[in-house]
């Protein structure tokens, strides 16, 4: 498994797995055009784990001046459970590091109880619950991290 900053050919195929993988039941925010919007953003990352060449994960972290923003988190169902999603998650942490960042912050949405244990083993505390966050039909949880007292794992 390498990662990698996405192509902007992956593109269509990221917000597909979004669609599948992270809006399923919602309608799609993450379109094509807007991943694409943030492959050329300079404070956006878009990154990806791959295997033998196919996409079997991916991030995106948008880095603002006091926290970054996790906006999307996936990793295939088929490679769940390899450590990918941590390594992803770590791979953006220590680039939010490398530029001053201190603080991660991502929201997740209130029924997805796989996710919100998966952060929290990564040391993300639940701050919040945000009623009707997602398209005011649906609640969410903020999570955030913060990496000045966080230990490098
Ligand atoms: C959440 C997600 C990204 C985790 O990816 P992953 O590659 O399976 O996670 P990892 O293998 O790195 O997990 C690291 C640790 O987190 C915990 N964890 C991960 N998934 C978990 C789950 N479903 N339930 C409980 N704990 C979990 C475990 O402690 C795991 O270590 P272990 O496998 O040795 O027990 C993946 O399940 C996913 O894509 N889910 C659908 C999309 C989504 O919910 N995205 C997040 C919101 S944007």
């Amino acid at each position: 498994m390498i990662l990698t900053p996405a192509r902007k050919h992956d593109a269509a195929h990221l917000a597909a797995m979004s669609r599948r993988l992270i809006e399923a039941g919602l309608e799609p925010c993450w379109t094509k055009e807007r991943i694409e919007r943030s492959l050329k953003h300079e404070d956006s990352v878009v990154l990806t784990a791959r295997l033998h060449g196919q996409i079997g994960g991916f991030g995106i972290m948008q880095y603002g001046d006091s926290a970054a923003h996790l906006n999307l988190l996936a990793v295939e169902p088929m490679h769940r459970r390899h450590g990918i999603g941590l390594k992803l998650v770590r791979w953006l942490e220590d680039t939010a590091r490398g530029a001053g960042i201190f603080k991660i912050e991502l929201e997740v949405r209130a029924i997805n109880a796989g996710a919100r244990a998966f952060y929290q083993t990564l040391g993300y505390e639940e701050t919040k619950l945000i009623e009707g966050y997602y398209q005011n039909v649906e609640d969410a949880i903020r999570l955030s991290r913060d990496l000045t007292s966080a230990h490098i794992q």
